[in-house]
């Protein structure tokens, strides 16, 4: 029997950080070796991730995952136990095929992360070897880009504004470290301007942005400017604005709904709102401009957007079939990796993999509800993603996370290797490095 060999899987429910039940996982490996992960939920989730699975009934508002915790330590450990942690790609095809539909809708996409992840971590425990080295291999490492909220609307805030994230990339930084601290500069001088202009700043969003009662979209990025100017930074050269306009939210049968604003946009009337803010506003990045099933849209709005980051979150669901569809039709030119929509570790880094081979500019994402695990970071290291979005500087669960690559960071020292600027994809990734063409772009626009 292999030391990484799967002895046992145990499964229970924890609550995540907006308190609603998820699904915890144990791995034992045969050599003693154990690995425990939590997985995270999403709320503004799309139609074409992997499906989580709740109880129904009274237990928790019916959001409890004991169903889920059942087909961990049933089916999912009866397809784990005998499997090699350390050929996790094995081990979850047999997960998958437990399940045995494409989205994981069975036994749950919340059950089977769980038992991918703590897996991965059992194996890299058994070498005795962090996590992000495990999973690069022989590969170099790198510490990513961070993409950081500032001011949330949408779903995470009560829908303060229509777009969900206004999120700053301290592209200019020279380390993680330096990214990291500016980024927080960024919140703290965001937070000094609204409160002098009479804006109620001591709520945050589900991600710890910001959350202020504003009233418009612009507001929302004229206010994050003014916060990276009040920070001492340079707007466009130092940091760079990202938005998540997660337009599955907006999107109802008569078109894109602003409701904080009371309009009503057409697809092209929405590109062409999102370009005058690409015009205004110093936007490296464009997450999810249209609704996810929106390609013809999607087609005309990622040649618009040339020189910005198009990235796809619902749009894609960290799903192969789906990118690969993206890629025929260029459309976008970055995806966001989330391992929960696709619903294990190797094939989120299948995703990350083909992204990456066809010039799309992988970032890896947590989801608005988390926990206060920190495997993501290692993740993105590992894989040398090179970028992550986490959220805020702030709540636990997001800390966690910047607090682990601050750890990597520190553990590699002057090894330490930063993707920084040239992480951002672009419509000319192929030629230009990211930054190059990212600050082009904008220097076009002043
Ligand atoms: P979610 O939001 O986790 O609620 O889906 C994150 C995002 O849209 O990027
Ligand atoms: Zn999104």
């Amino acid at each position: 029997m292999s030391k990484t060999e799967v002895v046992a899987v145990d499964g229970w429910e924890v609550l995540d950080s907006r308190g609603t039940p998820t699904v915890a996982c144990e791995v034992r490996l045969a050599g003693g070796a154990v690995g425990q992960a939590s997985v995270p939920s999403g709320a503004s989730t799309g139609r074409h991730e992997a499906v989580e699975l709740r109880d129904g009934g009274d237990r928790y508002g019916g959001l409890g995952v004991l169903l889920a915790v059942g087909n961990v330590k049933g089916p999912l450990a009866s397809a784990a136990v005998g499997a090699d942690a350390a050929d996790l790609a094995e081990l979850d095809r047999a997960l998958r095929a437990a399940d045995g539909t494409p989205l994981l809708a069975r036994l749950g996409s919340n059950a089977v992360l769980a038992v991918s992840v703590a897996s991965a971590i059992a194996a890299a425990a058994a070498e005795g070897i962090p996590l992000y080295r495990w999973v690069a291999g022989n590969v170099e490492v790198s510490l990513p880009l961070p993409m950081v909220n500032v001011v949330s609307g949408g779903a995470h805030a009560g829908r303060a504004v229509d777009v969900q994230d206004v999120l700053v990339v301290p592209m200019g930084a020279a380390s993680f470290g330096e990214a990291l601290e500016w980024a927080w500069r960024v919140r703290r001088g965001t937070a000094e301007v609204a409160a002098d202009r009479g804006l109620l700043t001591a709520l945050v969003a589900d991600e710890g942005g910001l959350g202020p009662p504003l009233p418009s979209n612009r507001a929302a990025m004229e206010l994050v400017v003014a916060g990276i100017e009040r920070a001492g930074l340079a707007p466009g050269e130092q940091v760079g604005l990202a938005i998540d306009v997660a337009a599955n939210q907006l999107c109802d049968r008569d078109g894109y709904r602003f409701a904080a604003e009371d309009r009503l946009l057409t697809t092209a009337e929405l590109v062409d709102e999102v370009i005058g803010w690409c015009g205004d506003y110093p936007i490296v990045s464009v997450e999810d401009v249209l609704a996810e099933d929106d390609w013809d849209g999607w087609t005309a709005a990622t040649s618009r957007l040339r020189g910005v980051q198009v990235l796809g979150d619902d749009l894609f669901a960290t799903d192969l079939r789906r990118l690969e569809r993206g890629i025929g039709l260029g459309v976008a030119n970055a995806v966001l990796v989330k391992p929960n929509q696709n619903g294990t570790v190797s094939g989120a880094e299948a995703v990350l993999r083909r992204a990456r081979a066809a010039g799309y500019a992988p970032v890896v994402s947590a989801r608005s509800g988390e926990t206060e695990d920190a495997w993501l970071a290692d993740l993105a290291v590992g894989w040398g993603a090179g970028q992550i979005k986490v959220g805020s500087t702030m709540r636990s669960e997001r800390t966690a996370k910047w607090n682990r690559l601050l750890r990597i960071e520190a553990e590699l020292g002057a090894a330490a290797s930063f993707a920084g600027a040239g992480a951002l994809g672009h419509g000319d990734r192929l030629g230009a490095t990211g930054s190059e063409a990212s600050m082009a772009a904008y220097s076009d626009r002043l």
